[in-house]
């Protein structure tokens, strides 16, 4: 089958009420599915994005896309997609700081499970399976939330969060109803 050529699709900001939906399981791959992980990989590349969850371009269902080291210096492009992932936690606690494309200029110190495995389907429907720590799995952990509406703010106390909370109002109020952001 001919590899399709990706398209970049606008991200889903804060306050658009698809990123806290539950995204549905995926049935089949098709056709359309084909050119939707295509445009869901370029846009991640475009936006210099080392993840990108379906729901943040705006389709509910449980895909996401991550290339954790693509920027580092000598890597190649090696982008990992995982279909209808399953998560379990293994051992460990690690906390960094984070940022998200649907969350412009907010960054925040968030605590996550250093090890973990996942499991799922790759985008020709082949099962594949991650064991994990560090910035892999750090990054496996934030875009699984998202097919669960969980951003990584949700995360972050609210004492520390007080300082963002400003920044999100902020976001919120230029999205709008439809949830195109307009801002
Ligand atoms: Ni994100």
């Amino acid at each position: 089958m001919k590899k399709k050529k990706g398209k970049l699709i606008p991200v889903r900001i804060y306050g658009d009420k698809i990123l806290r939906k539950r995204a549905e399981p995926v049935r089949k791959i098709d056709d359309e599915l084909e050119q939707f992980i295509a445009d869901l990989t370029l846009t991640m590349y475009e936006k210099d994005g080392v993840g990108l969850a379906a729901p943040q371009i705006g389709k509910s269902v449980r895909i996401f896309v991550v290339d954790p080291f693509w920027f580092n210096e000598e890597a190649k492009k090696d982008p990992r997609v995982l279909i209808n992932p399953e998560l379990i936690a293994l051992e460990g606690e690690a906390e960094a700081e984070e940022g998200c494309l649907s969350l412009p200029d907010v960054f925040g110190s968030v605590k996550r499970v250093e090890k973990i495995i996942i499991r799922g389907m790759n985008e020709k429907g082949e099962k594949v399976e991650y064991k994990t720590g560090g910035l892999f799995a750090r990054v496996l952990q934030h875009e699984y939330d998202h097919l669960d509406g969980i951003l990584f703010v949700d995360h972050i106390s609210k004492l520390k969060k007080i300082s963002i909370l400003r920044k999100l109002k902020k976001l919120e109020s230029t999205t709008s109803e439809n949830g195109v952001n307009i801002g």
